[in-house]
């Protein structure tokens, strides 16, 4: 067997996680004749559904833990707050990818951000604190301007809040549920953001796609796009941080980085995803490998294997649940366009700001190709998201 002969189709690969990460990987594992197992707590969640079997267990059931590692030959992850005590469980029985020593530093902020910048890696500035003198001092180091935030268990915005001279460090540290510490980072005056995914194999080497950029809405990606030949002055830098971040971490697997970039266009890492991520939903149509495929072919020992582009340009438009709010969206309207495609994960309750699906549309220009699914988005809500 050479260094890089993955798993052998039928072999069996298992997620923690059960959302449209995990969705999305199992169906691409499953191309490549893999079966996957789903380790999550919830009835029927989107990966379940289309997996060949799910062990349903809250994650700090350690017994079913370990159930779980002994029916799979390999494991990934689409959701990262895992205990590091399960990640660890399974990992003395299987490979893990990326392992569970990644994952311990990811998981928290400040970890995360002191690895980074000991390894000479651009980060957002910060500083940790511990007393809610330590925050008010901290705003007022970053000049009144910084953002504060949870160092453990946030996403889409959730667990954090903006720091000016006008807030009352009090009642910011009781908002964020009073924990034993938080980050204050520096807000940074963006041009804009973009985030890169690399892959690296058991042999070093790593395969990085994108810049992918990314526009917000009320802290939730709403508008990524993409370019195969990406003349633009910030993507050389965000592809090095890519390479230097999977390096520094002796990454296996698949990561985003997400990036900030200054008002003066300097590349720095705001934060890390151990995962597929939601920026690079549009490689399923827009590279020969997508992400998913790409992680599912690392969690199985394989190479990583540079994609080739199956367009110059891509979009990707994320379906929230706010479209719901006049009812059944009319799906019929996507297809008006055949360069959009449309992925729904298979959630029944459509909340505000719950991810329910994408679009995505391949063309010349990400221009056009933003238009595209703005268009088909707009067609099939009947109104502006
Ligand atoms: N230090 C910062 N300066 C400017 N904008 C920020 C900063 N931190 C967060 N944001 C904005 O909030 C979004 C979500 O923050 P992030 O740290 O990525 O947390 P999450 O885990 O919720 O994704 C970012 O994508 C960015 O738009
Ligand atoms: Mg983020």
């Amino acid at each position: 067997m050479t260094a890089h002969a993955p798993l052998p189709p039928n072999s069996r690969l298992g997620v923690f996680g059960g959302g449209q990460l995990g969705r999305m990987f199992a169906q691409a594992a499953a191309r490549l004749g893999y079966r996957v197992t789903v380790f999550a707590p919830d009835e029927q969640p989107p990966a379940a559904q289309v997996a060949a079997a799910q062990v349903r267990a809250d994650y700090d059931d350690l017994d079913a833990v370990r159930r779980f590692a002994a029916e799979v030959d390999a494991i990934t992850y689409e959701f990262e707050n895992v205990p590091a005590s399960a990640v660890q469980a399974v990992a003395d029985r299987v490979p893990v990818r990326p392992g569970p020593d990644l994952l311990a530093i990811t998981r928290n902020r400040v970890r995360e951000k002191s690895f980074l910048q000991d390894k000479g890696i651009a980060v957002t500035p910060f500083r940790r604190v511990d007393t809610v003198d330590e925050l008010a001092a901290a705003a007022t180091a970053f000049g009144g301007n910084a953002v504060v935030k949870t160092t453990e268990l946030g996403y889409d915005g959730k667990g954090q809040c903006v720091l000016d001279a006008h807030t009352d460090a009090r009642t910011v540290w009781s908002a964020l549920g009073a924990p034993d510490e938080l980050i204050v980072e520096q807000r940074i005056e963006l041009a804009g953001e973009c985030s890169v995914l690399v892959a690296r194999d058991t042999a070093g080497t790593s395969v990085v796609y994108g810049p992918f950029y990314n526009t917000h809405t009320r802290h939730i990606l709403d508008i990524t796009t993409w370019q195969a030949d990406d003349p633009g002055p910030w993507a050389q830098a965000a592809r090095a941080i890519g390479t230097q971040v999977a390096d520094a971490f002796q990454l296996e697997g698949l990561l985003c980085v997400e990036c900030f970039v200054d008002a003066r266009g300097k590349v720095m890492v705001n934060e890390i995803a151990p995962r597929p991520h939601n920026s690079g939903h549009l490689t399923i149509e827009a590279c020969s490998i997508s992400q998913f495929e790409q992680q599912a072919r690392l969690t199985a020992g394989g190479a990583a294997v540079e994609p080739v582009p199956r367009a110059p340009a891509a979009a990707m438009a994320n379906l929230l649940g706010d479209g719901w709010a006049n009812g059944e969206p009319d799906w019929p309207a996507v297809w008006q366009d055949p360069a959009v495609t449309l992925h729904l994960y298979g959630k029944t309750a459509a909340r505000p700001g719950r991810k329910m699906g994408h679009l995505t549309a391949l063309a010349h220009t990400m221009a056009e190709a933003q238009a595209r699914v703005e268009n088909a988005r707009h067609r099939i809500f009947e109104r502006e998201v």
